[in-house]
């Protein structure tokens, strides 16, 4: 067998009740944009939203849910540029309408903020942080209100009790490595 991967992660799919509603939040909040739109034969309406050129779409939202379909999944997550972007979001998040459980969450290896969309689907966006630690692992230690450097400092500090922390360029080489990409 081929050990060199063959997938990565690349899109998420939601059935939504109101597509206008969701795809005004996805592109307002995350800057998606659509990139194509049309409607399934005896479906209903379907939106296709991205924000890289390598992938047509990142998010695929089916016009059509039923109160049946429940929510079929855990979270879709952005990762987003950089703190500033992401303090954007938050407060856009919290003024949204709809929108509930905003929550800040410090994973060591990212800084992030989740919420519960319009209809109930829990969304995140992140930055990576500069370190990888073993995960799971939450803190509820981010200020997004503090500047770049002392949310930084403040992560180290907290990280380095924690033997497996170590600079995330080591982490990602050693992986590389593993998977026979380098
Ligand atoms: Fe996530």
């Amino acid at each position: 067998m081929n050990p060199r991967p063959t997938v990565r992660l690349s899109h998420a799919g939601f059935h939504v009740f109101d597509l206008d509603r969701m795809v005004d939040f996805f592109t307002s909040v995350y800057g998606l944009r659509v990139t194509d739109r049309g409607t399934l034969p005896g479906r209903g309406e379907i939106a296709f939203l991205g924000a890289d050129p390598r992938d047509h779409h990142q998010l695929v939202l089916y016009q059509g849910r039923t109160a049946r379909d429940g929510v079929h999944h855990n979270h879709v997550s952005f990762e987003v540029n950089d703190l500033d972007r992401l303090r954007e979001i938050r407060r856009t998040l919290e003024e949204w309408l709809g929108v509930t459980n905003v929550l800040t969450v410090n994973h060591g290896v990212a800084w992030s903020v989740y919420c519960d969309d319009p209809e109930g689907n829990r969304t995140e966006a992140f930055v990576d942080t500069p370190w990888h630690v073993a995960q799971p692992y939450f803190s509820d230690e981010l200020d997004l209100s503090l500047d770049d450097e002392e949310i930084a400092a403040r992560t180290r500090r907290m990280l380095d009790g924690n033997p497996s922390t170590e600079p995330v360029g080591e982490w990602r080489a050693r992986f590389a490595r593993e998977l026979g990409l380098e």
